[in-house]
């Protein structure tokens, strides 16, 4: 499902610099599929998002300001994209020995002017304290004919003194795969509604504790 040239090129960039970013990773058709998914969702089945085990949700909305909807393999459309990524995941697994284990995904809604401040999806683990079993991130994007005028951007920092080393348009059909212990990243706010999926792979719990 994917060729093993891109797989060798994925594999190499998450070795260094620990990021890759690209445009012709997901086929077409299954974005266009997804954009329809997204469409079909009505606004109801969209939540606020938590950060990490928190519960306060006032402090969540300081921090972000997206709505979320879990993705399952429950139409032809998401079925392909999670096909997708098991694929991403046999081969970066064969090729770096990562122990991806498994793979959860959301649609993300940003309504305009919302936001992600700046944050990691995974933290080391730390003697005695628990761990995100998140290891590398995924977020593709779903916004046809996005302008830099737009915002939204995605800026993805480094580890050792927070320069930013990417900054991102979210734009359809980009794909985005980061080491998730490694790059604070914060999403910028946009003037128009902005779309993208969110997805993390992890390796098995029992593997950190
Ligand atoms: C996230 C995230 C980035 C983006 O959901 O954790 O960082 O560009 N999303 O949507
Ligand atoms: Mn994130």
């Amino acid at each position: 499902m994917i060729p093993d040239s891109l797989l060798d090129e994925i594999a190499d960039a998450l070795v260094e610099p620990g990021y890759w970013i690209s445009d012709r990773a997901i086929p077409v058709d299954i974005g266009t599929g997804l954009q329809g998914a997204f469409e079909m969702l009505q606004a109801e089945e969209f939540k606020v998002a938590g950060i990490g085990r928190q519960t306060d949700f006032q402090l969540e909305e300081k921090i972000r300001a997206d709505k979320i909807h879990w993705i399952s393999a429950n139409s032809p459309e998401t079925t392909q994209f999670l096909q997708w990524m098991d694929a991403l995941k046999a081969g970066l697994n064969r090729r770096l020995f990562m122990g991806l284990f498994d793979y959860e995904s959301h649609f993300a809604h940003y309504p305009v002017g919302a936001f992600y401040k700046k944050h990691l999806d995974a933290f080391r683990a730390k003697g005695g304290q628990p761990s995100s079993n998140r290891v590398l991130s995924t977020v593709y994007y779903l916004n046809e004919s996005w302008l830099p005028e737009n915002g939204g951007e995605l800026l993805i920092y480094n580890e050792a003194d927070s320069a930013v080393v990417e900054t991102v348009q979210p734009t359809f059909g980009r794909l985005v795969i980061f080491l998730s212990e490694k790059f604070p990243h914060e999403v910028l706010p946009a003037n128009r509604e902005r779309k993208s999926i969110a997805g993390w792979f992890r390796v098995n719990e029992g593997r950190l504790s």
